[in-house]
């Protein structure tokens, strides 16, 4: 039975990341995966994570299984981060959440719930967006609709295409939004534009799904929440997928939650109860370990400190590589790139075409995909110049 399976192509963004690791060219440069990587090209461990983990390690004494919605600190640290602890639907007692397994596993319990609740549902996503949201959330047996988000030619958000678009959502329906550093164009709402959707969804009665898995990357822990938090203060209902990889660096320990924001606390406990045999039917509990660092860390005031100044750090780094990567693509080429600036996060797209991308990989070793989008924290001050006349070059 096993051998009438075919063997598939590469993940497309995980394939390209492999292919860099195996070409020789001493100047590659791997601007594919969405990792934070540090001057040394290094995806680092926070020095807060690795202070909480000598602790873990010296504390526990058990690896039994957690309770299926997860760790209790983490969770309770993640609301408040994530809603922030002055959130009035958190001292209402309407917010429930579940640990998950990454914001990949928010995505999908969230869409778990979301098909129980509503089977007719539609999942509005911006064009484009993450390929991954997808196969994830199409795979639960919701239709996706595509709303327009990102306008190639003014690199920014094409907000009036996107609230026509969004005209056409129901009652009942769901817009999935990317609370902030848009992935894949870095092109994020203002705080204006996230009122404009308030107003849409209270008026046309659909449910916002956020996605924030870059909260602090962008401008700082509390900016990037601006928008989302914005949306919780007004409507009854939000679900928000939170992942802690890139923000505590804890990709590969899958951490992340799922948050309900619900019209009281009895619907907040059947949400979570539905959550919890959502995660049962899919993988049982949530891993441990990094959701024990992070709750540690999101609730510790001296290790919160510690992880906030280091995150404050990386998230000026990033925005100093997007000046550094405008200035030298505008000295190499002579056109504009100001763009890159005003964009926030890891990602951009560069404006290139499928093919120049091709030629980038082929002749010079410069790894992006194939739309020209780039991972801005694969940049450093030793293949800058290189990248720069590179991009220059097919141009
Ligand atoms: C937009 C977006 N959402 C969610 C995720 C989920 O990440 P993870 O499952 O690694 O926490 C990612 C990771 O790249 C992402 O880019």
């Amino acid at each position: 039975m096993l051998e009438n399976l075919e063997l598939l192509p590469p993940d497309s963004i995980l394939g390209l990341s492999a292919a860099c690791r195996a070409d020789p060219n001493p100047d590659k440069v791997d601007l594919t995966i969405g990792i934070y990587m540090d001057e040394r090209g290094v995806c680092p461990v926070f020095e807060a994570v690795q202070q909480a983990q000598r602790a873990l390690v010296e504390q526990e004494i058990s690896k039994a299984y957690l309770a299926p919605a997860g760790d209790e600190l983490f969770n309770r640290g993640l609301q408040q981060l994530v809603l922030g602890s002055d959130s009035a639907a958190l001292a209402a007692g309407r917010v429930s959440s579940i640990q998950t397994p990454g914001g990949c596993g928010a995505l999908r319990i969230a869409a778990e719930v979301i098909h129980a609740a509503a089977p007719d549902a539609r999942v509005w996503v911006s064009d484009p967006t993450w390929p991954v949201h997808i196969p994830l959330i199409s795979s639960v047996g919701m239709p996706l609709e595509k709303y327009r988000y990102y306008d190639p030619a003014s690199h920014g958000v094409n907000f009036d295409g996107m609230v026509e678009d969004l005209k056409n959502a129901r009652a009942g329906d769901v817009v999935l939004l990317h609370g902030c550093c848009h992935n894949p164009c870095g092109a994020d709402l203002s705080l204006q534009q996230w009122g404009v959707i308030a107003d849409m969804a209270e008026q046309q009665g659909f449910m916002p799904f956020i996605d924030i898995a870059y909260q602090g990357l962008g401008d700082g822990l509390v900016e990037d929440a601006a928008g989302l938090r914005l949306l919780v203060s007004r409507l009854p209902e939000v679900i928000v997928a939170a992942s802690c990889s890139k923000n505590l660096g804890l990709y590969r320990e899958r951490t992340g939650a799922t948050i309900f924001v619900c019209r009281d606390e009895a619907n907040a406990q059947a949400i979570l109860s539905q959550a919890a045999v959502a995660a049962r039917r899919v993988y049982s509990m949530p891993p441990a370990h990094g959701a024990l660092l992070a709750g540690r860390i999101l609730t510790d005031e001296t290790l919160g400190e510690v992880w906030r100044t280091e995150l404050a750090a990386m998230c000026q780094r990033i925005n100093q590589l997007r000046s550094d990567l405008r200035g030298a693509l505008e000295k190499h080429s002579g056109l504009d790139f100001s763009f890159i600036e005003k964009e926030k996060g890891m990602f951009s797209f560069l404006g290139l075409s499928a093919e120049q991308a091709l030629r980038l990989r082929d002749e010079r070793s410069v790894y992006m995909l194939d739309s020209s989008r780039i991972n801005v924290a694969g940049v450093n001050a030793s293949n800058l110049e290189y990248l720069a006349e590179s991009v220059a070059s097919v141009l």
